[in-house]
């Protein structure tokens, strides 16, 4: 059973230029336990997607959506209070940038502190013996001295595990990760992932990572659905999507990542022409198809669900003409 099912997100920003229609219609949902990437090229809506989930939107859009359950429950009109009941403690979120949101005015130990107290019982002393015991989980040293430190003393690596800590100190059932990895050296991202995997296994957990990295893709999702302009445009099992890509999108994305065994050495890789279509105003069609070698006439009056096998869809009309790689 899904854990978080969301129907039909449409969120519109009006802007000096007309309606911005930066998310069109996303339905997507999260197993218990398992990973779902949500990938896609930079101003896509992966943002703007993941933080609804979290009843985080831009106070100037207008956000629809037919349904959004997260564990029996519909939580599509909750107001803020509610929000905040469950932000932190049932569905945790972790930002690309730890700075924006640890406040530098307080310890990471009083801001550890804060969370739990704001959704558990047993004040102070279960406070602290938590955040103790959660800055040890996730591989921090020393936890009893970083407790007393400032965001700013940390690297940059360590406020991010400090953000991992307080996104799981409540022990929620989904962490929703935005790019939590992109403003740190390779190593160090790794060392990030690993300790995610090995927190979703250990608790539990399921995660909705967000990326623009298909090789992290390949590395740490169970599931994957790729955006483009707005809409999902293919979902399905990583094995799946990897083993056979089936929008076009999708494809050319494939063919910018070198893929061992897959290429010969010396190939060059890909790159996709054009550029991503302005969403400003009505949208018809594929958003995709000026881009698309495959397109046909009537790419810009309509797309279709086209199915792969269980679980595995893309939205597009070229089923047949699609050329095996
Ligand atoms: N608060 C806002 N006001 C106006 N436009 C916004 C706002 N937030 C997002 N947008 C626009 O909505 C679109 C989607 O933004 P979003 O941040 O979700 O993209 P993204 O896929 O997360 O991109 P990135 O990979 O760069 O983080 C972009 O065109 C962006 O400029
Ligand atoms: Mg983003």
């Amino acid at each position: 059973m899904s854990l978080l099912e969301l129907r039909n997100l449409v969120i519109d920003i009006p802007t000096h230029g007309g309606v911005l229609h930066a998310v069109r219609g996303v339905s997507l949902s999260i197993q218990k336990g398992r990973t779902l990437c949500l990938v896609g090229e930079s101003g896509c809506g992966k943002s703007l997607t993941s933080h609804a989930l979290l009843g985080i939107t831009p106070r100037r859009a207008r956000v629809g959506m037919d349904a959004l359950r997260f564990d029996g429950r519909d939580l599509a009109g909750l107001g803020e209070r509610g929000w905040q009941d469950i932000r932190g403690a049932r569905i945790s979120m972790v930002f690309q940038d730890p700075m924006t949101c640890l406040n530098p005015c307080y310890t990471v130990g009083s801001l550890l502190e804060e969370v739990y107290l704001r959704h558990r019982p047993g004040g102070r002393a279960a406070a602290r013996r938590r955040a103790l015991e959660m800055l040890a989980k996730v591989g921090i040293p020393d936890p009893p001295e970083r407790l007393r430190q400032y965001p700013h003393q940390l690297s940059g690596g360590l406020r991010q595990r400090v953000m991992i800590a307080m996104g799981l100190l409540c022990e929620p059932d989904l962490l929703v990760a935005d790019e939590p990895t992109t403003a740190l050296d390779v190593s160090i991202q790794l060392q990030i992932l690993r300790l995610l995997a090995a927190l979703k296994r250990e608790m539990g957990l399921a995660i909705l990572f967000v990326t623009h990295d298909l090789g992290l893709v390949a590395r740490f999702a169970d599931d994957v659905a790729v955006m483009y302009a707005g809409r999902i445009v293919e979902s399905g099992s990583v094995e799946d999507v990897f083993e056979r890509p089936s929008h076009p999108y999708t494809r050319a994305l494939m063919d910018c990542i070198p893929v061992p065994g897959r290429r010969r050495p010396g190939e060059p890789l890909g790159a996709i022409a054009g550029i991503v279509p302005s969403l400003i105003g009505e949208q018809a069609g594929c958003a995709f198809r000026d881009r698309c070698a495959h397109a046909h006439p009537s790419c810009s009056r309509r797309t279709e669900i086209l199915r792969r096998g269980i679980g595995h869809w893309y939205e597009c009309l070229t089923e047949a003409e699609v050329p095996a790689r």
